[in-house]
């Protein structure tokens, strides 16, 4: 589903350059549920980026369901992000006084999807997330969970192959994470292939995978070779 090759990623600053990531490879497959973990200022976010198709390396190779990514433009990066992916971020990204129905419904409208169709498959969406009572709150009156679960809800309308989500559960108290993981597992369970980059062992563990990012490079790892390094939370 992801392969990268070789991609290597450096920011420059003025003078500065930093380089963040240095030859990386890695192959995530279709259906596998992956944790990235490493310490703060790794280059965790600038990787999720990369295969997000937010962002592209300055090298190396990187296909994405089959499709060469390194050389797209911008329009046709959107286009592949809005086929294939869906994002789900630490702070949420709903807009605030509009109800879950809408949030929902907002990249159905940016796709020029008909009024009807689009409400139906938002409203589908947050059955998933166990929300199909509360589509005309307001971001002001649910939880931090629930927002979550309505963030996720819209990062599934387009029917993505991925889920891509930074940090899902920073913002979220730990009973809360655990349930936002019950629900990635699910989806999981459904076929959504999910990368997902946690600074917390208990929220990793929900993972089939770990990939533990360090000084540029990325390497396979298992929690219990996590246990105990220093300095894994921001
Ligand atoms: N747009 C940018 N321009 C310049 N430098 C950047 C940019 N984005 C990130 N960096 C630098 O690249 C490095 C990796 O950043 P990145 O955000 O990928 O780390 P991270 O592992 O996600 O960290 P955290 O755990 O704190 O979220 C850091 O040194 C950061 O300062
Ligand atoms: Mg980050």
């Amino acid at each position: 589903m992801i392969l990268l090759q070789d991609v290597s990623k450096t920011y420059y600053l003025g003078e500065a350059s930093v380089p963040v990531l240095k030859h990386v490879t890695l192959q995530i497959k279709q259906g596998e549920f992956v944790a990235i973990m490493g310490p703060s200022g790794s280059g965790k976010s600038t990787l999720m980026n990369i295969i997000g198709c937010l962002d592209v390396a300055d090298s190396g190779r990187y296909l994405l369901a089959g499709t060469a990514i390194e050389h797209m433009t911008e329009s046709q990066l959107a286009t592949i992000r809005n086929r294939y992916i869906g994002f789900v971020f630490q702070s949420f990204n709903l807009i605030p006084r509009v109800s879950a129905l809408r949030n929902v419904e907002l990249p159905m409208i940016y796709a020029g999807i008909d009024p009807e169709v689009r409400r139906h498959r938002a409203l589908t969406a947050l059955q998933i997330v166990g929300l199909r009572d509360r589509a005309e709150h307001t971001g002001a009156r649910m939880s931090g969970g629930q927002q979550q679960r309505v963030a996720i809800a819209r990062a599934l309308v387009n029917n993505p192959q991925v889920i891509i989500a930074d940090e899902p559960t920073g913002a979220l108290d730990s009973h809360t994470g655990q349930e936002i993981m019950k629900l990635f597992q699910q989806l999981n369970t459904n076929g959504k292939t999910i990368v997902m980059v946690t600074h917390e062992n208990e929220i990793a563990a929900f993972a089939q995978r770990i990939l533990f990012v360090r000084d540029g490079m990325v390497t396979e790892t298992r929690l219990e070779h996590i246990t105990g390094k220093s300095n894994i939370g921001a």
